[in-house]
């Protein structure tokens, strides 16, 4: 393996409170270590389990540029594997979403059951066991509907983390929602320059004037109870009807029930409600935002018609693809309580306006007369955050490489 000698340097040279050296944005070598030392290592989003909502329903996708499938075996059990045949390595599943009774590797045919058995390798000499070679089990980890992996041998702990969120959660009822719309972007930028620009809304007044419309996003330090007592007058309301608001938060989760903006109740264009049928029927649907973010690639927003996923996998040194996900209520009728159209509409224009962004942030990185700058302690808090956890993360994983 790599000494990452050129990322402990880069690493050692980074000044507190800034943002990173170019070189952690942009070269081959540091992308390679951040898939090692990052994405294989810690929990990972891949969605709700409400995407897979019957026995043998599959989704193969890539975490940190590795293959992995997740699937709801015939018990009803979520699991999942390293999307990588026992016999020559090929992958087992197609990417995307499947329905399969078995998982028959495309190439030889080895084929294996929804626990990861093998069942059959045709022709295999007498002194084959099949038995030795199941498909690769990676961690699952579920909490409230939603469902993470963890590619390393030994996971970090998840309980604190699921013990924090479930309750934020519980009034949406995830485990009932159906997936309504999903957008893959690509986007050239480092998965980095993605995140930094997904953990803050210093941009937002300015570049997302509809988003801003609906979310407060001048809110000193982030969430922090604003001045007009907007804040504890909906902390009260959710008191009353029972709603936990956090917040909770460790190493790399941030989760909180926030108010949107006066007079609005979900994030859409218009600040109302795009579907009908709602999945928190309290208040009229009227409680806020349960965001949730964790490190390293994701940020949720549960309001009370629909829920919002992000994710962001990295697929180069300068690209990474963002699949946005928005679920609702399993019983809504599409066409007569919600349209897709205006249910995707906030969310997509924000995302289309943060790749232009990235892609932007990206090239001037790139520049030879790129120097680090300082981050704004106020609006840039939870990217500070951010870059902090990757800077422990890396150096603890250099540790580690010896
Ligand atoms: S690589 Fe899967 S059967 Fe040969
Ligand atoms: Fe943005």
């Amino acid at each position: 393996m790599q000494d990452y000698s050129r990322v402990r340097q880069l690493l050692q040279a980074r000044r507190a409170g800034h943002a990173l050296p170019q070189a952690l944005y942009s070269d081959a070598e540091a992308f390679d270590f951040d898939m090692r030392a990052i994405f294989w290592r810690q929990w990972v989003l891949v969605g709700l389990e409400a995407e897979l909502p019957q026995p043998g329903a599959a989704m193969a996708l890539t975490v940190g540029t590795s293959p992995i499938v997740v699937l709801r075996d015939r018990a009803g059990e979520i699991r999942g594997f390293h999307n990588s045949c026992r016999h020559r390595g090929a992958m087992v599943c197609p990417p995307g979403r499947s329905q399969r009774q078995v998982l028959v590797c495309p190439y030889h045919q080895w084929t294996y059951d929804l626990t990861g058995r093998l069942l059959k390798a045709r022709r295999m000499q007498a002194a084959f066991d099949p038995d030795a070679h199941p498909l690769r089990p990676v961690h699952v980890g579920r909490v409230a509907g939603a469902i993470y992996v963890c590619l390393a041998e030994n996971a970090p702990p998840f309980d604190v983390f699921a013990a924090g969120l479930a309750p934020l959660l519980a009034p949406h009822d995830l485990a009932n929602a159906k997936l309504a719309h999903e957008h893959v972007f690509v986007e050239r930028g480092n998965w980095k320059l993605v995140m930094e620009n997904a953990r803050e809304c210093y941009h937002c007044a300015a570049r997302h004037p509809d988003l801003a419309l609906a979310f407060p996003a001048e809110v000193r330090a982030h969430f922090a109870a604003d001045e007009a007592g907007h804040t504890d007058r909906f902390n009260a309301r959710m008191a009353q009807a029972g709603l936990a608001v956090g917040p909770t938060m460790g190493d790399w989760w941030q989760a909180i029930r926030f108010p949107l903006n006066e007079g609005v109740v979900s994030l859409t264009m218009d600040g109302k409600h795009a579907v009908r049928r709602l999945m928190v029927e309290h208040e009229a649907g009227d409680v806020g935002s349960v965001r949730w973010a964790c490190e390293p690639n994701a940020f949720c927003h549960a309001v009370a018609d629909h829920v919002f996923l992000f994710t962001a996998e990295p697929s180069g040194p300068q690209e990474t693809i963002v699949t946005a996900k928005w679920f609702v209520h399993k019983d809504a009728v599409e066409g007569e309580d919600y349209h897709v159209e205006s249910l995707v509409a906030l969310w997509l224009t924000t995302n289309l306006q943060d790749i232009e962004l990235v892609e932007n942030n990206q090239k001037g990185v790139n520049s030879a007369g790129y120097v680090p700058g300082p981050y704004c302690e106020e609006a840039e808090s939870l990217v500070m955050r951010f870059v902090d956890w990757y800077e422990r993360e890396a150096c603890g994983a250099l540790e580690r490489m010896g």
